[in-house]
């Protein structure tokens, strides 16, 4: 069997250009993808999938804030709670009631996650992956996209 055509696929305008943030946001897509792509069956793992990819990933950022000073983290780090407590809430009443409706609701937060992304990673992201950039190699990222 062919894997279903993506959903959500990653693009190269999302790329910031510090190199461990953007690995850490393909899979982001991926993750959101397998979601949005998954039988019935299978969605309480592929949301599992994520919950363990959003955890290293928020956790991720929110150290490199801490631990550089990032100026202004709380805001980021506030935005990020708030998804984990939507996603939370969605996995325990998945979990707990495995039917058509919570199959549904899962469905939409898939979505919802799918659009939330471009904005958080232009706005937040973006403004993280510059000040890591500079720290790292004392310079704005300079990056390349195909055209
Ligand atoms: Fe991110
Ligand atoms: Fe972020």
């Amino acid at each position: 069997m062919s894997s279903p055509a993506p959903v959500f696929a990653w693009t190269d305008a999302f790329k910031l250009g510090y190199e461990r943030m953007d690995e850490t946001h393909r899979d982001f897509v991926l993750k959101v993808n397998a979601l949005l792509v998954a039988e019935d069956a299978s969605l309480l793992a592929r949301l599992d999938d994520f919950v363990a990819h959003a955890e290293a990933h928020f956790g991720e950022e929110a150290q490199w804030m801490t631990a550089t000073d990032f100026p202004a983290a709380q805001c980021h780090i506030d935005e990020h709670d708030a998804v984990m407590k939507s996603v939370l809430e969605v996995r325990g009443r998945l979990a707990a009631q495995p039917d058509a409706k919570y199959f549904a609701i899962t469905r939409s937060l898939a979505q919802e996650l799918m659009r939330w992304f471009p904005g958080h990673a232009d706005y937040l992201d973006s403004a993280l992956s510059h000040w890591m950039v500079k720290r790292v190699y004392g310079g704005a990222p300079i990056v390349f996209r195909r055209s």
